[in-house]
């Protein structure tokens, strides 16, 4: 933080502008790093396995359980890799190394990542991002397996969190290094000057992808890696279009992610992620 008070300095605010994405280093300390990488092992330690394994995919959209999403919303639910799960529905490697993520409701509804959720450097950041009055949505452990770890194709966030007018940020912390050989994030620098595509909506119980905008994805040349140390913070604007590449390493990539709305905004009614009057009220950073 700045002798102001500022997270970011006037190039990085203009970066920001331009890119729709910055890269900040040493965002968090070893010790909060180790602190979340310890807690996610313990919440995957700790899951009860469910009769019928719920399985995340984006490129095989069929497959992904609807209910144990919606189900997830403002909870703490653990998905698995399609690749580690079998026709019947039962894990072919440890559960350690199947999980595919936790969410979507960690910021709220577990103790260390409520705490590595908020702050005062956060909550600046947000401001200096533009973001006035940030509500925070949700939040992801993202695990990319050694081997296994899932490609996750272009798309864009705010497909998946709209309001009007468009306002989501995505907040993306490094547990682990990641580098293009374990499946970093890929940017299109200043994509998010284009059009959203796609929505992802509930209707009638159903989620499906709408198409909003024939706009094609990026060419494979107009894609840059972020390569980021563990303890790196990546934010970028919910219309940049990014994706990232399988892991095909030997060595694991944990990311978790936050993504805030400005309270200024209106949420989508289609949005898959909703709040029923019996969860907590949306927060901020602070
Ligand atoms: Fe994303």
């Amino acid at each position: 933080m700045s002798d102001d008070g500022r997270m970011l300095s006037a190039q990085q605010k203009a970066d920001w502008l331009t890119h729709g994405y910055l890269v900040l280093p040493d965002f968090k300390t070893a010790a909060e790093v180790a602190a979340a990488c310890s807690r996610a092992q313990q919440l995957v330690a700790e899951f009860e396995m469910p009769a019928t394994l719920p399985v995340f995919s984006t490129s095989d959209r069929k497959r992904v359980a609807d209910a144990a999403l919606l189900a997830s919303a403002n909870t703490v639910q653990c998905f698995f890799e399609e690749e580690a799960v079998n026709e019947q529905g039962q894990l072919t490697v440890p559960k350690s190394r199947a999980i595919n993520k936790i969410g979507h409701a960690l910021h709220d509804a577990d103790p260390v990542f409520k705490a590595f959720s908020h702050g005062r450097e956060l909550a600046q950041l947000a401001q200096d991002l533009g973001l006035h009055r940030p509500q925070l949505r949700q939040s992801m452990l993202i695990f990319k397996q050694p081997r296994i770890g899932g490609e996750v194709g272009w798309h864009q966030d705010a497909s998946f969190l709209a309001t009007t007018p468009e306002s989501v940020v995505g907040f993306w912390f490094a547990l682990e290094d990641a580098k293009k050989k374990n499946g970093c994030l890929w940017v299109q620098p200043g994509g998010h000057h284009g059009p959203l595509r796609e929505r992802y909506v509930l209707e009638d119980g159903r989620l499906q992808m709408q198409t909003l905008d024939a706009t094609p994805w990026p060419e494979p040349d107009q894609a840059v890696p972020l390569p980021a140390k563990a303890g790196s913070l990546i934010v970028f604007h919910g219309l940049l279009p990014h994706y990232s590449a399988p892991n095909r390493s030997a060595t694991s990539r944990l990311a978790y992610t936050l993504h805030a709305t400005d309270g200024r905004s209106t949420w989508s009614p289609g949005n898959w992620l909703q709040r029923g009057a019996a969860d907590p009220p949306l927060r901020g950073f602070a």
